[in-house]
């Protein structure tokens, strides 16, 4: 999979995280920051997704496209697509100029909207990648648990950098008997959970 990043994806993931690193480092307002994962983060989750059986493939939290490129990696070579949800229209619209220009647009459905209320109509999730508000992690989770499927994974980001505020997710999901939880120290924390 990595070996097939290509000139366009190429392009477009160095121009992605040039931007966020320039983000981090002056005053963009929150809101207008793209806020992605590292390399090492994308390369965990397109080898997750590689990993699950059969179902629904998702990610909430599109920002600007730039994990879904990872994802759309093992989307390709499981022939699927992942559906990736974002609220903000001004990230839709980088998101899709991401798709159209990495040219995976076969590989992704973007869903425009709130995850809270969109994600009621998902079924036999295989996949989640979670990266979005912390505070509506465990209002996530409440949608994404009774909807993974045996052997589906969960992956949360950010469980080490922001672990205060998503703990009650993860200690909710840790006393769940048919979910194995692990906290992974790649990028900034990638909570696992796999239902058995
Ligand atoms: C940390 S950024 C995602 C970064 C992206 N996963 C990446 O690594 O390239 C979080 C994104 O979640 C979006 N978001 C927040 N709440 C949401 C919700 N309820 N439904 C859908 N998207 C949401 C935000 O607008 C923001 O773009």
């Amino acid at each position: 999979m990595f070996h097939e990043i290509g000139g366009e994806m190429a392009e477009r993931m160095k121009y992605l995280e040039e931007i966020d690193r320039i983000d981090r480092s002056n005053s963009t307002p929150r809101l207008k920051r793209l806020r992605q994962i590292p390399p090492e983060t994308g390369r965990f989750i397109a080898l997750m997704v590689s990993l699950c059986p059969d179902g629904e493939f998702v990610e909430i939290g599109t920002s600007a496209g730039y994990s879904t490129m990872w994802l759309s990696l093992a989307a390709k070579l499981r022939n699927i697509k992942i559906k990736t949800y974002e609220i903000l229209p001004e990230k839709i619209s980088i998101a899709k100029e991401t798709f159209r220009l990495a040219r995976i647009e076969n590989y992704v459905d973007l869903i425009e909207g709130d995850f809270l209320y969109k994600g009621n109509s998902l079924n036999n999730i295989s996949f989640c990648f979670l990266d979005a508000e912390k505070e509506i992690y465990e209002g996530c989770f409440d949608i994404i648990y009774p909807r993974l499927i045996k052997g589906g994974i969960l992956v949360s980001d950010n469980a080490l950098n922001h672990y205060s505020e998503i703990k009650p997710m993860i200690d909710k999901a840790q006393n769940i008997p048919d979910l194995d939880c692990l906290t992974i120290p790649i990028g900034k924390g990638e909570f696992v959970c796999r239902k058995s």
